[in-house]
């Protein structure tokens, strides 16, 4: 749909699962000396970049831990205060899911690991997102990553992770799209499009979508593992979660290259019920004009009320893609300045930590994202040149 962009370039935007490694810290400022065994590594911590953690000698954010691990070498389990995993019980362990989540290949389906990924940051966080789904999408391989990257930032004693980070993400998007809904007419039907959904589970998780038509949109890749995982636990006997959204379509398309509108229309999308469009992690993987395009046509082919929830990064976040291997494009450091070119009227943005990007997870008024969000956009760098890197949570509106 992008017409720039050919097939070939668009397999070159498929990035390398590193920048979601590096999105899933954990907070954690302070830990029992005793649970040094657990955690023998020590390795050293950049500062100024919202993908690491600080460190700190002195510790305000307290997370209370423990271990039911057996043994130095047994991570299968892991409680954190409230955040946990049991792997050993977790339904991603059937053996059909393994196979489904072992056929990713590392060199070729960068996109779909992304979503694996981003998925077990929403496991670890379940105590706040309530997603039935994020362990079972994200895979055993996954979630034990982020199970060491954890066990890596604890070493570090940080005050920040960007778990937290894709925790804070996730709850805003739910509390931008809850708040657009009940803003729309209660009379018509809604929709949601999920554009780049990945393993999101909104449609299963979230009651406010008792009214909505929901539509995912993702590469056809990523929906058939997606569906695989559903049907292999259906077989093994595992009970689905319900669904919670009024009824729920999978478009397979490519949003570089396919006419996805049009077979999104095919799917029921109608384009004169008030929808809002969620592109969650998405944009920074699509080309600059792409991306830019995508937001275009949006704001100019839905007739209705029109909400565009988006996360943008920074110019200087895309440069982490060299050191983590991975591929990003598109980018803003002033998205209030360029959608309203793209046909939004109100645009508002929020950088982690912000009261309404906060929702009691980032306390420690010490770390990097409360640093950060209180220097001036217009500030790039630290004294040292140090860039400040930030992920922007916009919303916007079109109508
Ligand atoms: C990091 S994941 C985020 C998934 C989901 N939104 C979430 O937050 O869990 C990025 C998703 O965007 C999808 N994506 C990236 N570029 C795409 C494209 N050109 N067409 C369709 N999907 C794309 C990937 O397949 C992947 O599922």
């Amino acid at each position: 749909m992008c017409q720039t962009l050919s097939i070939s370039g668009y397999v070159s935007l498929i990035p390398s699962a590193g920048v979601f490694a590096a999105y899933m810290l954990l907070a954690a400022s302070q830990f029992p000396a005793g649970l040094s065994r657990f955690f023998p590594r020590l390795s050293t911590a950049k500062s100024h970049d919202l993908f690491r953690m600080s460190v700190g000698k002195e510790q305000h954010h307290v997370i209370a831990v423990e271990t039911n691990a057996d043994n130095d070498d047994d991570m299968a389990q892991l409680s954190l205060g409230k955040l946990s995993l049991n792997l050993t019980t977790s339904q991603c362990q059937l053996e059909s899911i393994k196979r489904l989540h072992d056929s990713l290949d590392p060199e070729k389906d960068y996109l779909e690991r992304s979503a694996c990924q981003t998925a077990a940051g929403r496991a670890l966080w379940n105590h706040v997102i309530h997603d039935p789904l994020a362990e079972v999408f994200a895979g055993d391989v996954f979630l034990r990553r982020l199970l060491e990257k954890v066990q890596r930032d604890l070493e570090k004693k940080g005050r920040e992770t960007a778990g937290v980070m894709m925790a804070v993400r996730t709850l805003w998007f739910d509390a931008r799209l809850a708040e657009a809904l009940a803003r729309f007419n209660i009379t018509t039907g809604h929709q949601v499009v999920l554009l780049g959904a990945g393993m999101d589970a909104r449609a299963y998780r979230l009651p406010i979508l008792n009214n909505c038509s929901v539509f995912e949109v993702d590469s056809a890749k990523a929906l058939h593992l997606k569906e695989s995982i559903l049907q292999a636990m259906v077989e093994a006997g595992e009970r689905l979660p319900a669904l919670q959204a009024e009824s729920l379509n999978r478009v397979a398309a490519d949003i570089a290259t396919d006419d996805w509108f049009e077979k999104l229309k095919v799917a029921g999308f109608e384009v004169h019920l008030p929808t809002v469009w969620i592109l969650e992690g998405l944009l920074y993987y699509l080309q600059d004009v792409c991306a830019m395009e995508t937001l275009k046509f949006i704001a100019q082919n839905c007739m209705n009320e029109t909400v565009v929830l988006a996360d943008f990064m920074n110019e200087s976040s895309t440069h982490l893609a060299h050191e983590l291997k991975t591929h990003f494009y598109f980018h803003s450091d002033w998205p209030e300045e360029l959608l309203p070119n793209l046909g939004f009227s109100q645009v508002k943005v929020s950088q982690i930590g912000d009261p309404d990007a906060n929702f009691g997870l980032i306390n420690d008024e010490l770390n990097l994202f409360h640093q950060i969000r209180r220097i001036s956009r217009h500030v790039k760098a630290d004294v040292d040149g140090k860039p400040y890197r930030r992920l922007l949570l916009v919303e916007s509106w079109a109508s």
